[in-house]
């Protein structure tokens, strides 16, 4: 690792001692949803942390002060949700910020001139757009590595690398990367590695338990749930690491404002509930799309035969609740996206609301086209976030929308998916229901996994010494939002 950020004075460096002085919760991850973190307020009683919605606060005398001094150090309401985030991850230390994106760029900002971090698959393009046009001037540089090809990722993790940064599922194929023997392998090589925990969360998948180094969250997603907040959050177990974030996030100032902190502690107490919800109507219209002839391939990892499967298995306690589908030939995405009623075509996903995306023009259109092609990102490629609504409703919409997408080609002269939209079956057809049979035995083996895992460790053990808490768009940046 190269040399670590210098603290101004040694005020920077002192940990917050809110943080430091509570006590984490032991529970089950359900429970821990609730009553991890910081509690409640130990002052008054009242069962949610309060809002501290102030800039400054009042020192008793010169030199000493109750544990805050300036809301960009330190925030009640925010150090509650550092330590929420450090609970469910099984780590040690939390960090709030304004977005994933800061989140992101904080972790990036640990590294210096010559470093280099390899970029494992598919990422978010606007992990990627922050490497490619504005670290990259600072003299960091990055590879993209398929984390599937053995020779090329250990060349990618020989020096100058100093960080990996994973996606698992991947975005938008949702291509799946075994944590644990990547983490190993970059550890041996000295490598840190970053794992992106954004589509799954710690309810389905905790990367430091499986060996990662730093997990960071856009808690815009499925952490907040709402679609009502944009928020970034960092987990990780390395005191030294640690502090040099705590002193990045700082110094740098991309902080979570306290109002938003307590909106996302609100999200998590639901998260539970929502992910069991979301990712079984995934399952069912997965399994639903794959039997659809107008579909030419379905990405999730719990369909039976998809690569990584096994994997998602052994290291998730699920499959998640985002799904991409690639339409037949001949279909038109536009068409596709036009006809949906209930899904909303809109960025972002892990809302109660179901959205639909382009990856090609939105989520990825700041990668160059040919290495969105050499990602396997095709035009009629449409990601959903499955949301909260009658999976019925859903099916209904997908349905209507892929006639749409074909209804051009049956007009323009026939072909093979026109054919196949004209005879495609409707929801309700018998199809569906051989669907609905493969749903229930998916559906079986998920909770078996589920189970397995819960059983597999019953009581969130997660002991710390201390935490870190309280701890325009123009035409180069592209569309990616
Ligand atoms: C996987 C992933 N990581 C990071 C981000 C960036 O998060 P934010 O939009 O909260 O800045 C996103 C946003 O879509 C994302 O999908």
């Amino acid at each position: 690792m190269s040399a670590s950020p210098t603290p101004a004075s040694e005020g920077d460096m002192r940990m917050p001692p809110l943080g430091a002085s509570h006590q984490p919760f032991k529970g089950r991850k359900d429970t821990l949803l609730i009553h991890g973190g910081i509690d409640g307020d130990p002052l008054t009683g009242a069962v949610n942390v309060p809002v501290y919605l102030t800039s400054t606060y009042r020192q008793p005398e010169l030199g000493k002060h109750l544990g805050y001094e300036y809301s960009r150090t330190g925030n009640p309401t925010r150090a509650a949700l550092e330590a929420l985030i450090a609970d469910l991850e099984h780590g040690r230390f939390g960090l709030a910020f304004a977005s994933g994106m800061a989140a992101v760029t904080a972790v990036l900002s640990l590294f210096s001139q010559g470093d280099r971090i390899a970029l494992l698959g598919n990422v978010y393009g606007g992990t990627f757009r922050v490497l490619d046009q504005i670290f990259n001037r600072f003299g960091i540089s990055h590879v993209t590595v398929d984390p599937a090809d053995g020779e090329a990722l250990a060349a990618a993790l020989a020096p100058p690398t100093k960080a990996l940064l994973l996606e698992s599922p991947g975005n938008p194929l949702l291509t799946v990367s075994d944590i644990g023997q990547i983490a190993d392998l970059a550890r041996r090589r000295g490598v840190l590695s970053i794992v992106d925990n954004t589509f799954l969360t710690p309810y389905l998948q905790r990367p430091l338990e499986l060996g990662a180094d730093i997990v960071v969250h856009s808690a815009t997603k499925f952490l907040g749930g709402h679609s009502d907040l944009v928020a970034g959050l960092v987990a990780l177990s390395d005191p030294g690491l640690a502090e040099r974030l705590y002193y990045i996030q700082n110094a740098s100032g991309g902080v979570l404002a306290p109002l938003d902190a307590y909106l996302v502690i609100r999200g998590i107490k639901t998260l539970g509930v929502r992910l069991d919800r979301h990712q079984a109507s995934a399952t069912e219209l997965a399994l639903w799309l794959e039997a659809d002839r107008r579909v030419a391939r379905v990405y999730f990892p719990a369909l039976p035969g998809f690569p990584g499967r096994e994997v998602q298995q052994r290291q998730a306690d699920g499959p998640g609740a985002v799904l991409s589908l690639e339409l037949a030939p001949g279909g038109d995405h536009r068409a596709f996206l036009e006809a949906l009623e209930v899904i909303t075509l809109a960025e972002s996903l892990g809302g109660v609301e179901s959205l639909a995306c382009h990856p090609a023009t939105m989520t990825h259109a700041s990668i160059p086209p040919a290495v969105r092609a050499d990602m396997g990102i095709s035009d009629r490629l449409i990601r959903l976030s499955i949301g909260l609504e009658d999976v019925a409703d859903l099916r209904e919409d997908l349905d209507r929308a892929l006639t749409a997408a074909h209804a051009g080609a049956g007009a323009g002269g026939g072909g093979e998916a026109a054919g196949a939209a004209r005879e495609a079956s409707s929801p309700s057809a018998p199809d569906s229901a051989t669907a609905a049979g493969v749903v229930n035995e998916a559906r079986n083996a998920d909770a078996a996994v589920a189970t397995q895992a819960a059983e597999a460790s019953p009581a969130a053990d997660v002991t710390r010494e201390a935490r870190v808490a309280g701890a325009a768009r123009g035409p180069l940046l592209g569309a990616v939002r």
